[in-house]
């Protein structure tokens, strides 16, 4: 069982606020799109003086993709942040903002692996604004993408996943430390291209092994921010979803959760409990843990292990090499992941997305397992002390987990929240969107609340789109989850409901 994966359009919506706009690029980029066959009006002509930083900023602007539908009412930008020079190492991004920006924070969503891309899982199948069709090649609007409450900003990280790349092919060995740094790097240079971000509430998110990812890049964030007055990136919290945060308590978490839910037989979870409390972590168990892990592998079956109650795709999946059927009716599509590999393949769809503009070796692939398996983390590691600190230092922190995922299972995050041994502020409760059924848990800790969201897998906003969505704008208000339904701001509107996907 490895912890991999864990892990429209804007109807060309020209005449929008910033007003420094490159006449240039806009002719460059009318021609490439009229190439394309689309229709386009002239964009507003920019005037005054602006960066190069700011310049680059327009020529990351996203006109429009490949199959998007129409009703797009925000903006997107796509492109390249270096960050070593020497190197040649430079991470991609893809930002999509709220329908009216300047009222909204700013978020960053990182997804795990480690080497999974944030572009294909978050972006495309999770928060993001759109999905993709089963067809591959057409976009569906997600009407509980997260840039309702937010500007999200989609990160491929580190080098080497998605569409960020490294000249340097010794840098595809890489561990937490240079994820964090280099992730730090792109955040410092981005904010000098988008300078209209600077000082908003900015938060950090992610899943699955991006529960290292989102805690080490919050903690760099703010300890340089130590001492500033108005610093740039005005941090404010930090959120996980189903995340690797302590190897050893997570591993007790594991093994229990797979007992109490059949998956494995009494003398693995004997044997697992003994041998894997080591010396193992997570991403590299010791030999005698990894035949344990075979084992519960076989006594698993053919499941969907990020989502144990639904069925997997018959295609197996893109990033394990488990045979794989059908038991039960989706409620969802297992196969999503299919369709955006296939989609961000579409040489016109890494064009318009100002993605591999090098030419680098493809294809693109949702996990890199070379990442995944060169990552260099040798000793059992611990989210904890972070989560300590920056609790202590008054930042927001939530911690959320679906309910039916094996990966980073439940039972791993109650532990090892409960080993922080924060006062208890509010008690375990069920929170609700409707009246006629819970939505998931709750409790608060003295500086962290912690969310479950009832029947989602390991990528909460995949699985339950909705609960997510609800989840995010409680997160940033700073509210907590609602003990009932309210008939309220956060309850969506009957015609929001309809199935969109
Ligand atoms: C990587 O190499 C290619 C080809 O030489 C070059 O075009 C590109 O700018 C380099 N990338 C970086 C980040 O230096
Ligand atoms: C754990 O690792 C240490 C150092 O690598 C080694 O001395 C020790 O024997 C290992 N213990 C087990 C149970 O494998
Ligand atoms: C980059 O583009 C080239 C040329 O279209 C293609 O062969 C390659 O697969 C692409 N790389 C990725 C990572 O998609
Ligand atoms: C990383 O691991 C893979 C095995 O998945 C190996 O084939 C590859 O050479 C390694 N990559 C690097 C850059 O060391
Ligand atoms: C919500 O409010 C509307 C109108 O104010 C009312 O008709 C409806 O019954 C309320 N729904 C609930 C669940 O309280």
């Amino acid at each position: 069982m490895s912890m991999q994966p864990i892990n429209q359009g804007k109807q060309m919506h020209m005449a929008s606020s910033s007003g420094h706009r490159s006449p240039r690029r806009a002719a460059a980029t009318a021609l490439l799109l009229a190439t394309a066959g689309l229709l386009l009006l002239a964009p507003p002509l920019a005037h005054g003086s602006s960066s190069p930083e700011q310049q680059q900023q327009n020529a990351d602007r996203i006109l429009g993709l490949p199959g998007q539908p129409n009703g797009v009412a925000f903006d997107m930008y796509g492109g390249y942040v270096t960050v070593d020079e020497q190197a040649g190492r430079a991470l991609y991004y893809w930002f999509q903002e709220a329908d009216q920006p300047e009222a909204a924070p700013l978020l960053l969503w990182l997804n795990g692996g480690p080497g999974c891309s944030s572009i294909g899982g978050g972006a495309l199948e999770e928060l993001g604004a759109f999905r993709v069709h089963t067809d591959g090649q057409t976009l569906l609007l997600n009407e509980y993408a997260w840039n309702k409450a937010a500007n999200v900003l989609f990160l491929e990280s580190p080098a080497g996943v998605g569409f960020s790349y490294s000249n340097t092919s010794s840098d595809l060995v890489v561990g937490d430390d240079r994820t964090a740094q280099d992730a730090y790097i792109f955040l410092v240079k981005w904010f000098e291209r988008f300078p209209q971000y600077k000082y908003r509430d900015f938060y950090i998110a992610g899943e699955s092994y991006a529960g290292h990812y989102v805690p080490q890049l919050s903690q760099l964030v703010y300890k340089n921010n130590i001492g500033v007055e108005k610093p740039d990136i005005n941090f404010k919290g930090f959120m996980v979803g189903n995340g690797v945060t302590d190897d050893r308590i997570d591993t007790i978490g594991m093994f229990e959760y797979w007992w109490h839910h059949g998956l494995i037989s009494d003398e693995t979870l004997d044997s697992g409990l003994k041998v894997c409390l080591d010396n193992s972590t997570l991403t590299k168990p010791s030999p005698e843990c990894q035949k344990v892990m075979d084992k519960v592998a076989e006594e698993q079956g053919n499941i969907d292990v990020y989502s144990i109650y639904t069925p997997p795709c018959d295609k197996g999946t893109p990033y394990a090499h488990r045979r794989r059927r059908t038991l039960m009716l989706p409620p969802y599509d297992p196969c999503t992941s299919f369709y955006s590999t296939n989609y961000l393949n579409i040489p016109e769809v890494q064009r318009a997305m100002h993605a591999n503009v090098s030419g680098n070796k493809g294809p693109w692939i949702m996990c890199n397992l070379a990442i995944y398996d060169n990552w260099t983390t040798d000793t059992i590691i611990s989210m904890l002390p972070i989560y300590k600190e920056l609790i202590a230092a008054g930042l927001k922190v939530w911690v959320f987990s679906g309910d039916t995922d094996t990966a980073v299972p439940l039972s791993s995050t109650r532990r090892s929240l409960a080993a922080l041994g924060l006062p208890v502020k509010t008690s375990w409760y069920p929170w609700y969107i409707v009246p006629t059924e819970v939505a998931g848990w709750s409790m608060e800790y003295e500086g962290l609340t912690f969310v479950t969201v009832r029947g989602a897998g390991h990528e909460v906003p995949l699985h339950r789109p909705e609960q997510a969505l609800v989840l995010f704008q409680h997160f940033l208000q700073g509210e907590p989850m609602p003990a009932e339904a309210k008939n309220g701001s956060v309850i969506l509107l009957p015609s929001e409901k309809a199935a969109s996907y």
